[in-house]
C-alpha cells in the first residue's frame, strides 16, 4: 500500500514534468485505472487521443491502442507501460490474406475494426469500433462489405444491415470463451438479475443479452437502468467503473475466465517506469501511418 502511494505521487510528478496524458481502457488493472486521466473503450480513447493538447499519450491498453493514438496524433510521444501487451484478434488477419480477399471482390468497401494493426488500417476504408460499428455500416454506400477481422462482431452487426457482408474469421479469445451453458448457470442463481453482454461474445451468447452494448454502453446502461443486480458477459476490469458508478448494484461477472491477459500486462510500476524512461514508445512507419489516418478520421466523422 505504502509503495503504491509513493508511485502515484511519481507519477503525478512526472505527469506534469512531461505534460503527459493517462488514457486507460476499462479492460486495465483498478490500479491503473484509478489514476487515469480518462477511462474509456477503444472508442472514446481514441477521440481522447485526437483531441488531447498534451505533448505525451500514454496509452494505458494493448499495442493497438497506442498505434491508433500516435496515428491520430502523429506530433505527439505516445508511450506504453509494456511492449507486450497486443492484442490475438489484431493478429489474426494479415496484409496478404486482405488483400486477396480486395481483389476477390473489388467493389466491396473495406470496414475494419480497430482492434487491427496499423498496416491493416492502412488497407481499410473505414475503421470502427464496437460503440459504432452498426452506425459505420449504416452510413455506407456500397452494398457489399469486407469485415476483419472479428466475425462475432460481424455476425452481430449483420442483423442490422441488408448489405453483403464477407466476414473474416478472427475472434477474441477472451468474450469467445464465453458459453451458453455458462450464462444459463448464472441466470439460474440470479433469477433477477439482467445479462448484460459484448458484442465480441459468440452469436449464441449475444442472443441472450437483455442489452447488447459496447464497454461504454454497458457501463451506461447498468448506471442508468433500474433494476439492481446483473451478469456480465465483457471482461472483468469493466466491474471496477460499474461498481465507481453504482456501488449498490450487484455485478457478477458471467464467468472467472473474463479476464484479457493481454489487457493485465501493465501495471502501476511499469506505468510509472514509462513515463520516467520515456519507452517504449509507439513509432509507425509515416507512410503507412498517413493512410491508416484517413480509415480512423472517417469513422470519426460518423454521427
Ligand atoms: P470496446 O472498448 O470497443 O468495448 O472493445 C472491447 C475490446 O475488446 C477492446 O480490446
Ligand atoms: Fe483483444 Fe479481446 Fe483482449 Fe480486447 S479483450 S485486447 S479484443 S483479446
Amino acid at each position: 500500500k505504502q509503495q503504491n502511494e509513493e508511485l502515484k505521487e511519481r507519477l503525478l510528478q512526472l505527469k506534469k514534468e512531461r505534460n503527459a496524458i493517462i488514457l486507460a481502457h476499462y479492460y486495465q488493472r483498478d490500479e491503473i485505472q484509478e489514476v487515469a486521466d480518462f477511462r474509456g473503450d477503444s472508442f472514446l480513447l481514441a477521440q481522447k487521443a485526437a483531441e488531447t493538447d498534451a505533448d505525451v499519450i500514454v496509452f494505458c491498453g494493448v499495442h493497438f491502442m497506442g498505434e491508433s493514438a500516435k496515428i491520430l496524433a502523429p506530433n505527439k510521444t505516445v508511450i506504453i507501460p509494456d511492449e507486450r501487451a497486443g492484442c490475438p484478434m489484431a493478429d489474426m488477419v494479415n496484409v496478404d490474406g486482405l488483400r486477396k480477399l480486395k481483389a476477390q471482390h473489388p467493389n466491396a468497401t473495406v470496414v475494419t475494426y480497430i482492434n487491427s494493426s496499423a498496416e491493416i488500417k492502412a488497407e481499410t476504408d473505414i475503421c470502427c469500433t464496437s460503440a459504432n460499428a452498426v452506425k459505420v455500416i449504416q452510413s455506407l454506400d456500397s452494398e457489399e462489405i469486407i469485415w476483419v477481422p472479428d466475425k462475432n462482431l460481424g455476425n452481430y452487426v449483420e442483423k442490422f444491415t441488408d448489405k453483403k457482408m464477407i466476414i473474416w474469421e478472427g475472434y477474441c479469445n477472451t468474450h469467445d470463451m464465453l458459453t451458453v451453458k455458462d450464462v444459463e448457470e448464472m441466470k439460474a442463481q440470479y433469477p433477477n438479475a439482467q445479462f448484460v453482454v459484448h458484442p465480441e461474445c459468440r452469436p449464441e451468447v449475444v442472443a441472450l443479452g437483455d442489452f447488447v452494448g459496447s464497454t461504454t454502453a454497458i457501463i451506461k446502461y447498468c448506471k442508468e437502468s433500474d433494476c439492481q443486480e446483473f451478469i456480465v458477459g465483457t471482461e472483468d476490469g469493466t466491474g471496477y467503473q460499474l461498481r465507481l458508478d453504482s456501488p449498490e448494484k450487484k455485478f457478477h461477472f458471467a464467468t472467472k475466465f473474463l479476464v484479457c491477459p493481454n489487457m493485465k500486462v501493465n501495471n502501476l510500476k511499469k506505468l510509472v517506469k514509462c513515463l520516467e524512461t520515456m519507452g517504449p514508445e509507439i513509432y509507425v512507419d509515416p507512410e503507412v501511418a498517413a493512410k491508416a489516418k484517413l480509415s480512423l478520421e472517417r469513422m470519426l466523422q460518423v454521427k
